[in-house]
Protein backbone atom coordinates (compact mmCIF):
# COMPACT_ATOMS: atom_id res chain seq x y z
CA UNK A 1 0.00 0.00 0.00
CA UNK A 2 1.73 3.32 -0.91
CA UNK A 3 2.67 5.56 2.16
CA UNK A 4 0.03 8.34 1.57
CA UNK A 5 -2.69 5.70 1.55
CA UNK A 6 -1.30 3.87 4.61
CA UNK A 7 -1.03 7.52 6.21
CA UNK A 8 -4.88 7.95 6.43
CA UNK A 9 -5.42 4.68 8.41
CA UNK A 10 -3.76 4.60 11.75
CA UNK A 11 -4.02 1.83 14.61
CA UNK A 12 -3.32 2.59 18.18
CA UNK A 13 -1.09 -0.85 19.54
CA UNK A 14 -1.21 -0.03 24.06
CA UNK A 15 1.18 -2.55 24.65
CA UNK A 16 4.53 -3.97 23.92
CA UNK A 17 3.32 -7.62 21.65
CA UNK A 18 5.71 -9.87 19.48
CA UNK A 19 6.71 -8.26 16.40
CA UNK A 20 5.54 -10.33 13.76
CA UNK A 21 2.10 -8.89 14.61
CA UNK A 22 3.62 -5.65 14.53
CA UNK A 23 4.84 -6.47 10.66
CA UNK A 24 1.31 -7.50 9.40
CA UNK A 25 -0.27 -4.29 10.61
CA UNK A 26 2.69 -2.19 9.15
CA UNK A 27 2.19 -2.67 5.61
CA UNK A 28 -1.74 -1.31 5.97
CA UNK A 29 -1.75 1.38 8.54
CA UNK A 30 0.58 3.50 10.20
CA UNK A 31 1.13 2.28 13.75
CA UNK A 32 1.45 4.16 17.19
CA UNK A 33 3.15 1.66 19.33
CA UNK A 34 3.04 2.09 23.08
CA UNK A 35 6.70 -0.58 22.92
CA UNK A 36 6.89 -0.85 26.65
CA UNK A 37 5.00 -2.86 29.71
CA UNK A 38 3.53 0.18 31.11
CA UNK A 39 -0.34 0.20 31.18
CA UNK A 40 -1.08 3.17 28.95
CA UNK A 41 -3.70 5.83 31.34
CA UNK A 42 -7.20 6.88 30.04
CA UNK A 43 -5.49 9.83 29.37
CA UNK A 44 -2.78 8.86 27.39
CA UNK A 45 -5.14 6.51 25.91
CA UNK A 46 -7.68 8.63 24.67
CA UNK A 47 -5.07 11.39 23.12
CA UNK A 48 -2.95 8.57 21.28
CA UNK A 49 -6.33 6.78 19.63
CA UNK A 50 -7.09 10.23 18.33
CA UNK A 51 -7.62 9.73 15.01
CA UNK A 52 -7.29 5.63 15.34
CA UNK A 53 -9.83 3.59 13.57
CA UNK A 54 -8.16 0.45 15.42
CA UNK A 55 -6.99 -0.70 18.79
CA UNK A 56 -4.51 -3.35 19.75
CA UNK A 57 -4.46 -4.37 22.99
CA UNK A 58 -3.79 -6.38 25.98
CA UNK A 59 -6.97 -7.33 28.49
CA UNK A 60 -5.58 -5.44 31.13
CA UNK A 61 -6.59 -2.05 29.25
CA UNK A 62 -10.01 -0.87 30.28
CA UNK A 63 -12.55 0.46 27.62
CA UNK A 64 -15.56 1.63 29.93
CA UNK A 65 -18.60 3.35 28.23
CA UNK A 66 -17.55 7.04 29.19
CA UNK A 67 -14.36 5.92 27.40
CA UNK A 68 -15.25 4.32 24.30
CA UNK A 69 -17.61 7.43 24.20
CA UNK A 70 -14.89 10.03 23.49
CA UNK A 71 -13.14 7.13 21.09
CA UNK A 72 -14.71 8.82 18.09
CA UNK A 73 -12.82 7.36 15.05
CA UNK A 74 -12.39 3.83 16.35
CA UNK A 75 -14.11 1.21 14.52
CA UNK A 76 -12.44 -2.05 16.61
CA UNK A 77 -10.47 -2.95 19.62
CA UNK A 78 -8.61 -6.33 18.90
CA UNK A 79 -8.43 -7.34 22.51
CA UNK A 80 -5.05 -9.74 22.81
CA UNK A 81 -7.03 -12.36 25.24
CA UNK A 82 -10.54 -14.55 24.93
CA UNK A 83 -11.79 -12.82 27.84
CA UNK A 84 -13.33 -9.09 26.97
CA UNK A 85 -14.57 -8.11 30.39
CA UNK A 86 -11.97 -4.98 30.24
CA UNK A 87 -14.63 -3.37 27.70
CA UNK A 88 -18.17 -2.63 28.43
CA UNK A 89 -19.47 -4.61 25.27
CA UNK A 90 -22.56 -3.20 25.34
CA UNK A 91 -21.96 0.27 25.21
CA UNK A 92 -19.21 -0.82 21.96
CA UNK A 93 -22.03 -2.45 20.34
CA UNK A 94 -24.16 0.29 20.81
CA UNK A 95 -21.37 2.96 19.49
CA UNK A 96 -20.87 0.78 16.38
CA UNK A 97 -17.16 -0.56 17.43
CA UNK A 98 -16.50 -3.99 16.99
CA UNK A 99 -14.51 -5.77 19.86
CA UNK A 100 -12.69 -8.89 18.96
CA UNK A 101 -10.80 -11.36 21.07
CA UNK A 102 -8.65 -14.57 20.71
CA UNK A 103 -10.01 -17.85 21.54
CA UNK A 104 -9.05 -21.29 20.65
CA UNK A 105 -5.39 -20.30 20.13
CA UNK A 106 -4.81 -20.10 24.16
CA UNK A 107 -7.13 -23.02 25.04
CA UNK A 108 -4.04 -25.65 25.80
CA UNK A 109 -1.71 -23.62 27.31
CA UNK A 110 -4.37 -22.22 29.79
CA UNK A 111 -5.47 -25.72 30.55
CA UNK A 112 -2.13 -27.11 31.01
CA UNK A 113 -1.41 -23.92 33.41
CA UNK A 114 -4.55 -24.44 35.49
CA UNK A 115 -3.62 -28.03 35.90
CA UNK A 116 0.06 -27.65 36.93
CA UNK A 117 -1.17 -24.98 39.42
CA UNK A 118 -3.54 -27.65 40.06
CA UNK A 119 -0.88 -30.16 40.71
CA UNK A 120 1.49 -28.07 42.12
CA UNK A 121 -0.93 -27.06 45.15
CA UNK A 122 -2.03 -30.42 45.52
CA UNK A 123 1.52 -31.83 45.92
CA UNK A 124 3.11 -28.50 47.75
CA UNK A 125 5.71 -28.30 44.65
CA UNK A 126 6.33 -24.82 45.45
CA UNK A 127 6.90 -25.00 49.16
CA UNK A 128 8.76 -27.96 48.79
CA UNK A 129 11.17 -26.21 46.46
CA UNK A 130 11.51 -23.23 48.69
CA UNK A 131 12.22 -25.45 51.46
CA UNK A 132 15.15 -27.35 49.77
CA UNK A 133 16.68 -24.02 48.51
CA UNK A 134 16.35 -22.42 51.89
CA UNK A 135 18.74 -25.10 53.41
CA UNK A 136 15.95 -26.86 55.49
CA UNK A 137 16.68 -30.38 54.16
CA UNK A 138 18.52 -31.75 56.95
CA UNK A 139 16.83 -35.35 56.79
CA UNK A 140 13.92 -37.19 54.92
CA UNK A 141 10.73 -38.01 57.67
CA UNK A 142 7.76 -40.49 56.63
CA UNK A 143 5.50 -36.89 56.22
CA UNK A 144 7.90 -34.87 54.73
CA UNK A 145 5.90 -32.49 52.76
CA UNK A 146 3.02 -34.70 52.00
CA UNK A 147 0.67 -33.32 49.79
CA UNK A 148 -2.48 -34.96 48.50
CA UNK A 149 -3.13 -37.60 45.85
CA UNK A 150 -4.65 -35.92 42.15
CA UNK A 151 -4.78 -39.13 40.89
CA UNK A 152 -8.57 -40.97 41.14
CA UNK A 153 -10.33 -38.39 42.52
CA UNK A 154 -13.10 -35.68 42.14
CA UNK A 155 -12.30 -32.61 39.39
CA UNK A 156 -15.40 -29.96 39.49
CA UNK A 157 -15.27 -27.48 36.71
CA UNK A 158 -17.66 -24.60 36.55
CA UNK A 159 -17.39 -23.28 32.88
CA UNK A 160 -17.55 -26.22 30.55
CA UNK A 161 -16.11 -23.91 27.80
CA UNK A 162 -13.01 -24.52 25.74
CA UNK A 163 -10.78 -24.35 28.68
CA UNK A 164 -12.66 -25.99 30.87
CA UNK A 165 -13.59 -28.99 28.31
CA UNK A 166 -9.64 -29.03 27.78
CA UNK A 167 -9.14 -29.40 32.12
CA UNK A 168 -11.24 -32.10 31.89
CA UNK A 169 -8.82 -33.93 28.69
CA UNK A 170 -6.49 -33.58 31.47
CA UNK A 171 -8.38 -34.82 34.35
CA UNK A 172 -8.98 -37.79 32.25
CA UNK A 173 -5.34 -38.55 32.11
CA UNK A 174 -4.77 -38.89 35.73
CA UNK A 175 -7.93 -40.64 36.18
CA UNK A 176 -10.38 -38.49 37.42
CA UNK A 177 -13.57 -38.56 38.26
CA UNK A 178 -15.09 -35.17 36.36
CA UNK A 179 -18.07 -33.39 37.50
CA UNK A 180 -19.37 -29.87 35.47
CA UNK A 181 -21.49 -26.63 36.33
CA UNK A 182 -22.42 -24.43 33.46
CA UNK A 183 -25.45 -22.40 33.25
CA UNK A 184 -26.09 -24.10 29.92
CA UNK A 185 -25.39 -27.69 30.09
CA UNK A 186 -23.06 -29.25 27.53
CA UNK A 187 -24.43 -31.51 24.78
CA UNK A 188 -23.97 -35.06 25.22
CA UNK A 189 -22.00 -36.06 22.51
CA UNK A 190 -18.97 -33.94 24.69
CA UNK A 191 -20.26 -34.73 27.91
CA UNK A 192 -19.34 -38.75 27.05
CA UNK A 193 -16.27 -37.62 25.19
CA UNK A 194 -15.05 -36.17 28.42
CA UNK A 195 -16.67 -38.31 31.00
CA UNK A 196 -17.96 -35.54 32.68
CA UNK A 197 -21.40 -35.50 34.60
CA UNK A 198 -23.46 -32.39 35.00
CA UNK A 199 -24.20 -31.65 38.34
CA UNK A 200 -26.04 -28.98 40.84
CA UNK A 201 -23.73 -25.91 42.13
CA UNK A 202 -24.52 -27.67 45.03
CA UNK A 203 -23.05 -31.12 44.48
CA UNK A 204 -20.14 -30.11 42.84
CA UNK A 205 -19.34 -28.01 45.97
CA UNK A 206 -19.81 -30.65 48.74
CA UNK A 207 -18.53 -33.24 46.64
CA UNK A 208 -15.37 -32.24 44.39
CA UNK A 209 -11.47 -32.68 45.71
CA UNK A 210 -10.33 -30.18 43.55
CA UNK A 211 -12.57 -27.09 42.11
CA UNK A 212 -11.31 -25.04 39.06
CA UNK A 213 -12.63 -22.14 37.29
CA UNK A 214 -13.52 -21.39 34.05
CA UNK A 215 -16.13 -18.84 33.74
CA UNK A 216 -16.11 -15.64 31.63
CA UNK A 217 -15.99 -12.48 34.38
CA UNK A 218 -19.83 -11.25 34.29
CA UNK A 219 -22.34 -9.64 35.95
CA UNK A 220 -23.43 -13.56 36.93
CA UNK A 221 -20.48 -14.93 37.75
CA UNK A 222 -18.81 -11.99 39.92
CA UNK A 223 -18.28 -13.12 43.48
CA UNK A 224 -19.26 -16.65 42.16
CA UNK A 225 -16.86 -18.30 45.18
CA UNK A 226 -17.98 -16.62 48.41
CA UNK A 227 -18.10 -17.33 52.23
CA UNK A 228 -21.51 -19.64 51.47
CA UNK A 229 -19.68 -21.61 48.57
CA UNK A 230 -16.53 -21.81 50.25
CA UNK A 231 -18.33 -23.44 53.45
CA UNK A 232 -19.81 -26.21 51.48
CA UNK A 233 -16.62 -26.87 49.89
CA UNK A 234 -14.51 -30.24 51.73
CA UNK A 235 -11.89 -29.74 53.95
CA UNK A 236 -9.35 -31.33 52.45
CA UNK A 237 -10.39 -29.66 48.76
CA UNK A 238 -8.18 -26.87 46.59
CA UNK A 239 -9.78 -24.47 44.37
CA UNK A 240 -8.24 -23.17 41.42
CA UNK A 241 -8.29 -19.81 39.70
CA UNK A 242 -7.17 -18.62 35.79
CA UNK A 243 -10.30 -17.02 34.80
CA UNK A 244 -10.48 -13.66 36.43
CA UNK A 245 -10.21 -12.45 39.80
CA UNK A 246 -13.26 -11.05 40.46
CA UNK A 247 -15.11 -14.54 40.28
CA UNK A 248 -14.10 -15.45 43.92
CA UNK A 249 -14.38 -12.86 46.89
CA UNK A 250 -10.83 -13.16 48.10
CA UNK A 251 -12.12 -11.95 51.47
CA UNK A 252 -13.70 -14.79 52.21
CA UNK A 253 -10.99 -16.98 50.17
CA UNK A 254 -8.40 -15.68 52.66
CA UNK A 255 -10.70 -16.52 56.06
CA UNK A 256 -11.41 -20.30 54.61
CA UNK A 257 -7.93 -20.67 53.68
CA UNK A 258 -6.50 -19.74 57.48
CA UNK A 259 -9.28 -21.27 58.93
CA UNK A 260 -9.04 -24.32 56.83
CA UNK A 261 -12.59 -24.73 55.42
CA UNK A 262 -10.49 -25.82 52.73
CA UNK A 263 -7.09 -27.00 52.32
CA UNK A 264 -5.38 -24.48 49.36
CA UNK A 265 -5.72 -22.31 46.39
CA UNK A 266 -3.63 -22.36 43.12
CA UNK A 267 -4.52 -18.68 41.89
CA UNK A 268 -3.24 -16.84 38.42
CA UNK A 269 -5.49 -13.79 38.41
CA UNK A 270 -6.49 -11.61 41.09
CA UNK A 271 -8.87 -8.61 41.52
CA UNK A 272 -6.72 -5.80 41.23
CA UNK A 273 -3.82 -6.80 39.04
CA UNK A 274 -1.07 -6.26 39.92
CA UNK A 275 -1.84 -5.52 43.35
CA UNK A 276 -2.04 -8.77 45.16
CA UNK A 277 -3.40 -8.55 49.03
CA UNK A 278 0.02 -9.38 51.00
CA UNK A 279 -2.10 -11.66 52.65
CA UNK A 280 -2.38 -14.07 50.17
CA UNK A 281 1.21 -14.09 49.19
CA UNK A 282 2.22 -14.88 52.67
CA UNK A 283 -0.59 -18.54 53.05
CA UNK A 284 1.67 -21.42 52.91
CA UNK A 285 -0.62 -23.58 51.11
CA UNK A 286 -1.44 -21.13 48.16
CA UNK A 287 0.26 -20.94 44.97
CA UNK A 288 0.45 -17.80 43.14
CA UNK A 289 1.62 -16.29 39.60
CA UNK A 290 0.99 -13.60 38.18
CA UNK A 291 -1.41 -14.19 35.39
CA UNK A 292 0.38 -16.22 33.02
CA UNK A 293 -2.05 -19.02 32.34
CA UNK A 294 -1.77 -18.74 28.16
CA UNK A 295 2.31 -17.29 28.28
CA UNK A 296 4.05 -20.32 26.44
CA UNK A 297 6.38 -18.27 23.74
CA UNK A 298 4.07 -19.93 21.40
CA UNK A 299 0.74 -19.10 22.44
CA UNK A 300 1.39 -15.19 22.94
CA UNK A 301 2.52 -15.34 19.68
CA UNK A 302 -0.28 -16.83 18.09
CA UNK A 303 -2.37 -14.28 20.24
CA UNK A 304 -0.98 -11.46 19.03
CA UNK A 305 -1.21 -12.57 15.47
CA UNK A 306 -4.88 -13.40 15.70
CA UNK A 307 -5.57 -9.93 17.53
CA UNK A 308 -3.74 -8.01 14.52
CA UNK A 309 -5.30 -10.42 11.89
CA UNK A 310 -8.45 -9.36 13.35
CA UNK A 311 -7.54 -6.00 12.33
CA UNK A 312 -6.56 -6.93 9.37
CA UNK A 313 -10.03 -8.12 8.20
CA UNK A 314 -11.45 -5.06 9.14
CA UNK A 315 -8.86 -2.87 7.23
CA UNK A 316 -9.40 -4.94 4.11
CA UNK A 317 -13.67 -5.41 4.30
CA UNK A 318 -13.35 -8.29 5.77
CA UNK A 319 -15.32 -9.49 8.70
CA UNK A 320 -13.01 -10.15 11.60
CA UNK A 321 -12.32 -14.01 12.17
CA UNK A 322 -13.07 -13.30 16.47
CA UNK A 323 -16.19 -10.92 17.01
CA UNK A 324 -17.66 -10.86 20.52
CA UNK A 325 -20.19 -8.40 19.00
CA UNK A 326 -20.63 -9.30 15.43
CA UNK A 327 -24.21 -8.12 15.31
CA UNK A 328 -21.97 -4.47 14.99
CA UNK A 329 -20.52 -5.79 11.46
CA UNK A 330 -23.85 -7.34 10.51
CA UNK A 331 -26.10 -4.25 11.31
CA UNK A 332 -23.39 -1.54 9.98
CA UNK A 333 -21.87 -3.91 7.17
CA UNK A 334 -17.96 -2.73 7.54
CA UNK A 335 -17.02 -2.10 4.12
CA UNK A 336 -13.05 -1.56 5.58
C1 LIG B 1 -3.92 -12.91 29.01
C2 LIG B 1 -6.34 -13.59 29.49
O1 LIG B 1 -3.11 -12.86 30.12
O2 LIG B 1 -7.05 -14.48 27.44
C3 LIG B 1 -7.36 -13.87 28.46
O3 LIG B 1 -8.51 -13.47 28.65
O4 LIG B 1 -6.64 -13.14 30.53
C4 LIG B 1 -4.93 -13.95 29.24
O5 LIG B 1 -4.79 -14.90 28.27
C5 LIG B 1 -4.25 -11.55 28.68
O6 LIG B 1 -5.42 -11.46 27.96
C6 LIG B 1 -3.13 -10.90 27.94
O7 LIG B 1 -3.60 -9.83 27.22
Amino acid sequence: MPDSDRRHIKVLITRRIYPEALQILRDYAEIDYNNSDERLTATDLLRRAGNAIAIMTPTTQQFNAELLGKLNSVRIIANIGVGFDNVDISAASRLGILVSNTPDVLTETTADFAFALLLATARRVVEANRYLVGGKWIRGSIDLLAGHDVHHRTLGIFGLGRIGAAMARRGNGFSMKIFYHDCNRANKALEEELGATFVSKEQLLRESDFISLHVPLSEASRRLIGEPELRQMKRTSILINTSRGAVVDEQSLIKAIQERWISGAGLDVFEHEPQVNPVVLNLDNVVVTPHIASSSEETRRKMCLLAAGNILSMLQGRRPEMLVNPQVWDSTRHSG
